[in-house]
Parts: C-alpha cells; sequence; structure tokens
C-alpha cells in the first residue's frame, strides 16, 4: 500500500487530519487497532469550543453536531454551598456546545466512509520504520495478512498507550509530567438534566462535577481514589455522595436515574516535546495529556491536527516545509496554555490528601476571588472557551 500521509489511530485527532487533508486533496490511511464499535461507543469527555465547533462545520462534518449540540454561555462555580455563575459569553463573547467525543468520532467515520477514504479498524502490530528518511513505512497485520504501507509522512495519533511516541529513540523527547493523588469516578445516566450548565463543585468531601449529554441524559463524576474499586460503589452510594457534593441549601436536588455506564478517569499532565521525530508528526494524547477538569483534551487533539493539516497543504501545494519545521513550536505554545489551566483548574476544585487547611484556604480564597472579580472570571472564561486559533 502507498499513500501519501499514514495516519496512525483513529480516535478525533486521526480522523479529522484524515478528513482536512482529504480537503485539501491529500491521500492519507488510516489505522486504528481497536474495532469500528469500540471506537464509537467509548465514553469521553463532551465539551466543544467554539473554535473547535467552527473547525468541524468548516470540515463539513458539523450538521449533527449543529442539531443535537447544547451551546452553553456559562458553568457554575460550586463551593461553601453557593453556587457562582461565570457568564463565558458575556465575558469573552464566545460560547462552548456540550457533545460527547464519541458523537464526533461517529461523525468523522461517517464522513470518512462516504468519501471513499481508507480506514482500517483491528490492525494489530503496527510497527513504524524509517522515520529518519523520506520514505517512513508501517508495517501492520489486517484480516490475518501481513501489510506494509508506505507513505511520505506518518501523524502519530494513536492516543497516550500508543506505538508512535514509542518508536521515537531514546534521547530524543522531553518528557514532562505530573500523576495527581486522585481520579474521577464517572457516571452517564438516564436522567434529565436539572441544571442547565455545568458545574463544578469544590466540597470537603472531594470535588464533583454535574455535566450532560442530551436532554435526557446526565454525566457525572467524584472525585475517588486513583486506584478506586468500582464494586465498592453500588448505585445507591454513587448517588448520595452526589448529592452530599452537588446539592445547595436553596432547594436545588439533582435529578437521579438510571446509571447506564461507570468508570473511573485517570488524572495526569505530560507533555512530550518535541512533537516531531523526522516523518513523524505526533498529535493529540500521543504528545499531551491533560487532566480533564478544564475540558481541553479533545480540543488540544483538534488544533493539533488543524496546524498539521495545514502544513501538509503548504508542504504538498507550495512545496515549502517551512510550516511543518514550525509544527511542534507553534502547537506546544496552546498546549503549555492548557497544561497550565487544567492544572489549576484541577488543584483549584479537588481535596488533595494530605494537603492541610492552609492549602484548602488558599483554593477557597482563589475560588472567591475568580466568581467575585470580573478580571479573573475573565481570564477563566477566556481559558475555559478556548483562546482564538490566531492568538497563540
Ligand atoms: N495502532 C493503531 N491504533 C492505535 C494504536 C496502535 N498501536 N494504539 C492506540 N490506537 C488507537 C486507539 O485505539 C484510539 O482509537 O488510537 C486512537 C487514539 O485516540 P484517542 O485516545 O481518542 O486520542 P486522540 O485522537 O488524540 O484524542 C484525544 O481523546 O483521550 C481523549 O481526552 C482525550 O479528548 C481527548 C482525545
Ligand atoms: C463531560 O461532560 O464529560 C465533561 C465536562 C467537563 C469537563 C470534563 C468532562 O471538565
Amino acid at each position: 500500500m502507498r499513500t501519501q500521509i499514514g495516519i496512525i489511530g483513529a480516535g478525533p485527532a486521526g480522523l479529522l487530519l484524515a478528513q482536512l487533508l482529504y480537503l485539501r486533496g491529500i491521500a492519507s490511511v488510516v489505522l486504528e487497532s481497536q474495532s469500528r464499535q469500540h471506537v464509537e461507543e467509548r465514553i469521553r469527555a463532551g465539551v466543544l469550543e467554539q473554535g473547535t465547533v467552527d473547525l468541524l462545520h468548516a470540515a463539513g462534518v458539523g450538521e449533527r453536531l449543529q442539531r443535537e449540540g447544547l451551546e452553553h454561555h456559562g458553568i457554575e462555580l460550586r463551593f461553601a454551598s453557593q453556587g457562582h455563575r461565570i457568564a463565558l459569553h458575556e465575558l469573552t463573547g464566545r460560547a462552548i456546545t456540550i457533545y460527547g467525543q464519541q458523537e464526533v468520532v461517529k461523525d468523522l467515520i461517517r464522513a470518512r466512509l462516504e468519501t471513499g477514504g481508507e480506514l482500517l479498524f483491528e490492525v494489530s502490530q503496527v510497527a513504524l520504520s524509517g522515520l529518519d528518511s523520506a520514505s517512513p513505512s508501517v508495517r501492520f497485520r489486517h484480516g490475518g495478512r501481513e501489510q506494509v504501507l508506505e507513505c511520505n509522512f506518518i501523524a502519530g495519533c494513536d492516543g497516550f498507550h500508543g506505538v508512535s511516541r514509542a518508536s521515537i529513540p531514546a534521547g530524543v523527547l522531553q518528557e514532562y509530567g505530573r500523576h495527581y493523588p486522585y481520579a474521577w469516578l464517572g457516571i452517564l445516566a438516564a436522567a434529565p438534566p436539572t441544571s442547565p450548565e455545568l458545574i463544578y463543585a469544590h466540597h470537603d468531601r472531594g470535588f464533583a462535577l454535574y455535566s450532560m449529554r442530551s436532554p435526557a441524559i446526565t454525566r457525572l463524576y467524584l472525585q475517588c481514589a486513583p486506584d478506586e474499586d468500582l464494586t465498592r460503589w453500588p448505585d445507591e452510594r454513587i448517588w448520595s455522595e452526589l448529592r452530599l457534593r452537588l446539592e445547595t441549601g436553596d432547594g436545588w436536588r439533582l435529578a437521579e436515574g438510571e446509571i447506564l455506564q461507570k468508570g473511573v478517569t485517570p488524572m495526569r499532565s505530560f507533555v512530550a516535546e518535541p512533537m516531531r521525530c523526522g516523518a513523524l508528526f505526533l498529535a493529540g494524547d500521543a504528545a499531551h495529556i491533560v487532566p480533564p477538569t478544564g475540558a481541553k483534551g479533545l480540543n488540544l487533539a483538534v488544533n493539533d491536527v488543524r496546524v498539521l493539516a495545514e502544513a501538509f497543504e503548504s508542504f504538498y501545494l507550495e512545496r515549502n516545509s517551512q510550516a511543518l519545521g514550525n509544527y511542534s513550536a507553534r502547537c506546544l505554545k496552546r498546549v503549555w496554555r492548557a497544561e497550565h489551566f487544567s492544572w489549576w483548574m484541577t488543584t483549584m476544585l479537588h481535596r488533595t490528601p494530605d494537603e492541610d487547611r492552609f492549602y484548602e484556604k488558599l483554593q477557597l480564597a482563589q475560588l472567591e476571588y475568580v466568581t467575585s472579580s470580573r478580571a479573573a472570571a475573565a481570564s477563566l472564561a477566556e481559558n475555559y472557551v478556548g483562546l482564538p486559533f490566531d492568538l497563540q
């Protein structure tokens, strides 16, 4: 097999890159280790920045998003039993849209198949070679046969545990990161949202997040231990803990319903620099991870492939490789801004085991400040809705 860009991974990064390249007349083949059903059903985050929504529309995959996405103009920070609204739209002129990541993935897979693009699921034994040459290749097994994909460049969009970053020789990458001493226990519940906007709650018993997917489905998270055993969390315990952490004294009640899915999300920050090694370009979770508190993971992946698609366009259409040379530095600016914001939101809102009352008082002082100073609220808001693409 031969193509221009070999794309490893059919998450949002790999699939959107394939679509952006298709629109520019650049050929690609996408290789995914999981089944189509698996990637379409994997429940992940669901907050799209305005720029992400605009890009999905421009890429021709915004139709269902337009119909089903829930546009939100604010979020709530809840602490000391009181809610405080951050008026995102009023402060920034921009909004966010709630639309599950797996819905974005479904729309992109459909677009890929409709345009006749190559997308192979359930490939195994993926191995990259020739990264230091102008003709790298990807070896893999598919349908019981060994195959080789020859290309000009490889896009490593295979997430944190993928093969791409691991194929880069030792000593090339600098890695930076942090593990947090907590995780999120997330549920999807058949219950109508009882708050029109997301609620981020700081509580003595730990952080909680109230989110949603549709007018009939809520998405909720509770801070838990990194190695939390889900068998210790029967449904009733989850609801009672959510009630304790989210309900305020003003009569607001959490609507409950059947729990459709439960899982534990680890929390980490990670960046590998540079996001390129020869003919291999890393994008999305393959290069960086943010804790989910800032809702930035998917949006960062989208920005990476936006920049990468432009750089490939400049290479193929103008024979100019300068943009490819600038890819890593250009993406890393936004990555580090989002790393800081996600770390800041995370440490402001979670209860840190072993921290003393001094730390908690600092968190509360910070929460008071961002909810009472327009300047501080505007700073949170502009990061949350996403800085404009051209301001990087
Ligand atoms: N070969 C082929 N595919 C692979 C391999 C491999 N060796 N290893 C992993 N993959 C696939 C995974 O199965 C997954 O479908 O690569 C894909 C990577 O997708 P994501 O993990 O969704 O990563 P990305 O596209 O960068 O999207 C980032 O995902 O984790 C969330 O919060 C994160 O929203 C962010 C988004
Ligand atoms: C979600 O709806 O899954 C969600 C929302 C906001 C976050 C993280 C996850 O910060």
